[in-house]
This record gives structure tokens, C-alpha cells and sequence, in this order.
């Protein structure tokens, strides 16, 4: 079977590298993909918008399957556009990618399917969105209601905070349209968990658990990110609270969406919160988690080509797992998630295990020269008995690398481990 990848980014780099384990495929691409990518897949030089350079490409090199990685093609219907072709393609059409492409939509169907949520508003105007949160108080969340690439929460600890991210988001249009209407929320407390799950229609097929980390800096310090490290297993959410989470949550928006009208097929991702009334949705994408991705896909058994064509027939997967612990460290450009520099040379990655590194921004220059151009670009695995040998290992390759011009986290899955230790103690 040939298959072809979507994306740039470290998502789809592990996807890449999942696919390329498996015996079902003999030829494997990826547009555009990045430099770590070419290690695994052929790239193809094509955007990931361009829907009639995909398709083409597709007919003419026989693709058996695409898989799509980023929510932006996913959300412009580039799967329509696949299927129009007669061409299988594995991820939600335009109709159904709308549950991450407009949170007042996902909001409205956890209300209606009576899925656990925080309590919100949406709003159009800014006037009525201020004396809402003046009425609420803080803490309080603001969300820009379309896609801003993971940037467009503000979890504001104060009045003013709140405030001045209404101004920017209403009155000076950060995100562009994507803010001109704003989804205001109660502020959740408890433990965060990613959970993805394989969909077709009703059927919800649960991978493992992640963490995310999402803000910039040590001690979740700083700006929200697309992420910056992850791991897996969650030694402290225990399987009933995951079994829970799928009954309750990813179960009825599956249904849902299939009652909408709406049927879903692909990856459902429900970022949650552990709070004291049990799981609660923070937010549903329709896609692999980036970086939940890099480090779940390395524990599956089952070969991922076959789980995405039983999944696309209806039929059960059988999904299997690992029983290790993986940890993944994001090594980011230096002023990320805001402004910073592209072009600079990646040194000391050459110490690192290879199948341990998954590439985000990269590209080679003419000197052939390993060299960031992304805010995010790259991710360091390491592997583990438990999350600290994980956490270990993935430090061990990362303190390597040259930090001039980037950073990482040093606290990722620090909570777990503090965590197993007083519960042990
Ligand atoms: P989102 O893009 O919706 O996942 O939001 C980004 C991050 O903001 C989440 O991962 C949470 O850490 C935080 N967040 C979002 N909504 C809430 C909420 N209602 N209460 C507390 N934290 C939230
Ligand atoms: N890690 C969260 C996301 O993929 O949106």
C-alpha cells in the first residue's frame, strides 16, 4: 500500500515514522513534511492548502491512503476534496472538522449531548463580553472562537488580564477573524489530560493518555504554546477516570455528531480536566495532539496502517500497547510562542539516538546543514520503565543540543514524579 502524509510538523513526523514500521506499506510520502521526515517518507513539495497539487499527486502516484496531520487543511475540507476524487483518506470531512474549527460549535454541542464542560458564553460584541466577565469575575478563560494555532486561550488570573485580552482579541483583532467572536468560560482547576481516540461514526476506539505541557516556561510559567513536551502514560489519572472519560465524554460527541448530521471520522482529541466534579472538557480538536502524538504513537503495538483501514471499515482495531513510559522534550526557538529568529544551525543533535528525535520546524540549508524554522522545532523522546526514567532519558540526549538560540522546559512530567513520590511516601 502507498500512503501519504499530510504536514510539517513533529505530529506528523511520528505518524511517519509509526507507518514506516509496517509491513503493509511500501511507499510512503509526505507533503511538505520537514528535514527529520525525509528520514522516513519521500517528501513531496506541496502545500499542505494546495487540495488540487494533493489530489493530483494521489492519482498519479496510486496513493492507497492519505492521512491528514493539521487542523487547518482538515477544516477547509481538503478530506472532501479527497473523496470527491475516489481517493480513501483518513481524518473528518469539512462538516464534522467544524467540532475544533469553531469552539461556540463545540460549546453548543456539549450543552445540547450534556457533556461535562466548563460554563460559557459567546460573544460578538465587545461591550457585552466586557460587563460579562465584569459580572464574573476572575479567574476567568477567554477563547478565540476560531483557529489560532494553540495561542488563543488567555486563562486570566486578574480583572485586568482579562481585560486586556478582550481588547486585544475584540478591538485589535490578534488572531484576525478567528477572534472577532470570543467564547468567555469558568476558569477549571485540576489535573489536565489528553485523550485521543480512533473514530468512525459512533465507534470510539481510546488510545493511551498524555500530558501536555502548554505554557512556555518552568513551573507552567509564561504564554500558552502549541506544547512543549509530553508524556505517557499518566501515572496519577487512573483508568477508571480514562473509562469514565470515554463513556461520558468522547462516546456521546461521537454520537452527537453523527446525530448532527455530522458523522465523524478520524482522530478525536479531548483536551480535560480532572477537577473535583470528575472529568470536565476543555476543548476537542479533530486531529492527532501535537505533542501528545510523538509520544502515544511510539507506544502502540498494533501497526497503524491497520488500525486506520479496519477503523475507515467499521471494524474493531484491536488497539495494543506498550507497557513503557515515554517522554518528550520540545526544543523551541528562542522568543517562542511570540516573535523569534528562523535560520539558526541545530548543533549537538548528532549525540542524541535518532529514532529518539522528532522534527517540527527543520530543514537543511546548502550546506546541508540541520536549521530551525519554526517557533517549535523538535522533540526529543525518551523511553522508560516509569515516567522519571523517561524523564532521565529524554534529558540526557536534550542537554547536548546548543541553546543560543533555543530552549526547552527542564520540568517536563516533574508533577508525575513528585506526585508518585508523595503518594508512595
Ligand atoms: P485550549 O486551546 O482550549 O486547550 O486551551 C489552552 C489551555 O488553556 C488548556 O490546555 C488549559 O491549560 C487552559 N484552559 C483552557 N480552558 C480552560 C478553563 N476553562 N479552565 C482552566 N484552564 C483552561
Ligand atoms: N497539544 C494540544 C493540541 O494538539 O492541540
Amino acid at each position: 500500500m502507498k500512503v501519504l502524509v499530510v504536514g510539517r510538523g513533529g505530529r506528523e513526523h511520528a505518524i511517519c515514522k509509526k507507518l514506516a514500521e509496517s509491513p503493509l506499506v511500501k511507499g510512503l510520502y509526505c507533503a511538505p513534511g520537514n528535514a527529520g521526515i525525509s528520514q522516513d517518507a519521500e517528501l513531496v513539495a506541496i502545500d499542505e492548502m494546495d487540495f488540487d497539487g494533493l489530489t493530483s499527486f494521489a492519482l498519479k502516484q496510486g496513493i492507497d491512503l492519505t492521512v491528514v496531520g493539521p487542523e487547518n487543511p482538515l477544516s477547509e475540507g481538503i478530506v472532501d476534496h479527497f473523496q470527491e476524487q475516489g481517493l480513501k483518506v483518513y481524518g473528518p470531512n469539512k462538516a464534522a472538522a467544524i467540532l475544533e474549527g469553531s469552539k461556540s460549535f463545540s460549546k453548543m454541542m456539549m450543552e445540547k449531548y450534556q457533556i461535562p464542560t466548563a460554563r460559557y458564553q459567546a460573544f460578538e460584541s465587545y461591550e457585552d463580553a466586557k460587563a460579562y466577565i465584569e459580572e464574573q469575575g476572575a479567574p476567568i478563560v477567554l477563547k478565540a472562537d476560531g483557529l489560532a494555532a494553540g495561542k488563543g486561550v488567555t486563562v486570566a488570573m486578574t480583572m485586568e488580564e482579562a481585560l486586556s485580552s478582550l481588547e486585544d482579541m475584540m478591538l485589535d483583532k490578534k488572531f484576525g477573524e478567528a477572534s472577532s467572536k470570543v467564547v468567555v468560560e469558568e476558569f477549571l482547576e485540576g489535573e489536565e489530560y489528553s485523550l485521543m481516540a480512533f473514530v468512525n461514526g459512533e465507534n470510539v476506539y481510546p488510545m493511551e493518555a498524555a500530558q501536555d505541557h502548554k505554557r512556555a516556561f518552568d513551573g507552567d510559567e509564561g504564554p500558552n504554546t502549541g506544547g512543549m513536551g509530553a508524556y505517557s502514560p499518566i501515572p496519577h489519572i487512573s483508568q477508571e477516570v480514562i473509562d469514565q472519560s470515554v463513556r461520558e465524554i468522547l462516546q456521546p460527541i461521537a454520537k452527537g455528531m453523527c446525530e448532527e448530521g455530522r458523522p465523524f471520522t478520524g482522530i478525536i482529541f479531548a483536551g480535560l480536566m480532572l477537577t473535583k466534579a470528575g472529568p470536565k472538557t476543555i476543548e476537542f480538536n479533530a486531529r492527532f495532539g501535537d505533542p501528545e502524538t510523538q509520544v502515544v504513537l511510539p507506544r502502540l503495538k498494533t501497526d497503524l496502517a491497520q488500525v486506520l483501514l479496519d477503523v475507515l471499515k467499521g471494524e474493531d482495531p484491536q488497539l495494543e500497547w506498550k507497557d513503557e513510559s515515554i517522554l518528550g522534550v520540545v526544543l523551541a526557538a528562542k522568543g517562542y510562542p511570540e516573535t523569534y529568529e528562523k535560520g539558526h544551525a541545530i548543533n549537538g543533535l548528532d549525540q542524541a539516538e535518532q529514532t529518539s528525535v522528532l522534527h517540527a520546524g527543520t530543514y537543511l540549508n546548502e550546506e546541508q546543514i540541520l536549521c530551525a524554522n519554526g517557533g517549535r522545532v523538535l522533540l526529543i523522546n525518551g523511553k522508560g520503565d516509569s515516567i522519571q526514567e523517561a524523564q532521565a532519558a529524554a534529558y540526557d540526549q536534550m542537554k547536548a543540543v546548543d541553546t543560543e538560540h533555543f530552549f526547552y522546559r527542564k520540568d517536563i512530567g516533574s508533577r508525575a514524579i513528585a506526585r508518585a513520590f508523595s503518594s508512595n511516601a
